[in-house]
């Protein structure tokens, strides 16, 4: 058997996804175990984790609870078929999971990630409309700086440009409105932005454009995280959800990373009041230990597709691991745990705390803007001249080397630690980030 606490000694073969490879290959960073708030590396440091790994380990790492029902699944059931067949604990958890849901959402779609939520979510926006009449709708929107995951159907709503230019020409049909981030106006605001709201009104432009009869869907993240957290103007969703109202448009919010407590509530829908016809989620939904993800969506949708003869099938989508025993048992097991520690609600307790906390950077080196909601943050940095994305990720580097695992993206510094996090460890990972941002060039 290998020794864990050893770093393998060809780093070759494996191509590291969304990774400078050279670099990462020239001074690997390791982990090789996690608890709670910690990681540990390689060469046998704690590491604060800043980022909840991949916004995904929101009850932290190595909760109990959540390793022994996977061992237990593991030995009960291992897997049982997707197609035509169920198990137990993908029914429990759905219902568990629409209980959570603010009506009229309450059925579930089981994925293994984000990028095939939204593609599945894309998916029933247009065999919906399909459905009910409306085949003409077949334009899906979605939003520039937007990340929808890696599938064709998420980069082509989706708004970043290194994610699309290299891969042809995507879908076709689809427009983007644009994004709401406004540092003149907005710098330095604490929650959500004062201006703004008037971007929603691009969608209207889009449907003048097209057609409101050719278009099947709009694709927001609630709080765009990706692109380094953009929190939506007030009254902006609010204003999105109107327009797709008037106009037959299916609203979907991609809930990957506010999904599961981020913002202080189960759902950003929860938080900003505003219910899409479709969420796309995945990360939080096992607290990132086994892959998973989900589409919910309304009785209204779901009945839509219950027509025809019994014995066919109504949907012709899904995956082989489509609501995995080892998943669903995971993901139950991560209920419990939110529930049991009022983890779904906890940001909202620790929200003004943490908005302190990171507003104190302003006086750093180079930043240009901070901004946060619930339990993330982010920190600007001025790019340096020729050299965009640098600062930022020798921050990250710095940052690693000082204990903090951050993330960043361009020029900016994303916070989403595990909703576990107590007030002294808020104070370290500032702490640290403000010696970080101090060292670096
Ligand atoms: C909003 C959003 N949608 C989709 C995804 C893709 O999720 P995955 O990497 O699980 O495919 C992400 C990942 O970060 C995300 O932030």
């Amino acid at each position: 058997m290998s020794d864990r606490t050893v770093a393998p000694n060809n780093l070759e073969a494996f191509w590291m996804p969304f990774t400078a490879n050279r670099q990462f290959k020239s001074n690997p960073r390791m982990l090789v175990a996690a608890q709670d708030m910690h990681y540990t590396t390689s060469d046998g440091r704690q590491v604060l984790d800043g980022t909840a790994g991949l916004w995904c380990c929101n009850a932290g790492h190595g909760r109990p609870k959540i390793v022994e029902a996977i061992q237990k699944q593991a030995a009960e059931l291992d897997y049982a078929p997707a197609f035509q067949m169920g198990h137990p604990k993908a029914f429990e958890l759905a219902a568990r999971l629409a209980a959570k849901l603010p009506k009229p959402l309450d059925h579930v779609f089981f994925t293994n990630s984000g990028s095939e939520s939204v593609d599945t979510a894309l998916k029933i926006a247009l065999a919906y409309q399909r459905q009910i009449g409306q085949g003409t709708r077949t334009r899906l929107i979605g939003r520039e700086r937007g990340y929808h995951g890696v599938g064709f159907g998420g980069i082509s709503v989706g708004g970043i440009v290194a994610n699309r230019r290299t891969f042809g020409t995507m879908l076709t049909g689809t427009d983007h409105i644009r994004h709401t981030h406004d540092i003149k106006r907005n710098a330095f605001t604490r929650g959500e932005p004062e201006h703004g709201a008037e971007f929603a009104e691009d969608l209207i432009s889009v449907i003048n454009l097209h057609d409101p009869s050719t278009i099947a869907a709009v694709i927001v993240e609630p709080v765009a995280g990706s692109t380094g957290v953009l929190i939506p103007p007030k009254g902006y969703l609010k204003r999105l959800r109107e327009i797709c109202d008037q106009h037959g448009i299916l609203l979907i919010f991609d809930e990957v990373i506010t999904g599961f407590g981020r913002l202080g509530t189960p759902f950003a829908t929860d938080y900003f009041d505003v219910v899409p016809d479709l969420i796309t989620t995945a990360k939080g939904i096992t607290s990132g230990v086994v892959p998973m993800g989900a589409v919910f969506c309304s009785s209204d949708i779901y009945n839509a597709f219950m027509t025809g003869p019994e014995n066919m099938i109504e949907l012709f989508h899904g995956y082989t691991y489509s609501a995995h025993p080892l998943a669903c048992a995971a993901a139950l097991a991560t209920l419990d745990t939110y529930e049991e520690e009022g983890l779904l609600t906890r940001a909202a307790d620790l929200a003004s705390y943490w908005e302190d906390a990171v507003h104190s950077l302003k006086d750093c080196p180079n930043v240009i803007d901070i901004r946060n909601l619930g339990l993330i943050g982010a920190i600007e940095l001025e790019p340096i001249a020729g050299a965009p994305t640098k600062r930022a990720f020798s921050a990250f580097l710095e940052a690693y080397e000082k204990g903090l695992l951050i993330r960043t993206t361009g020029d900016i510094i994303a916070l989403s630690p595990p909703l576990i996090i107590s007030k002294a460890e808020i104070d370290e990972l500032f702490g640290t980030l403000r010696d970080v941002l101090n060292t670096i060039q």
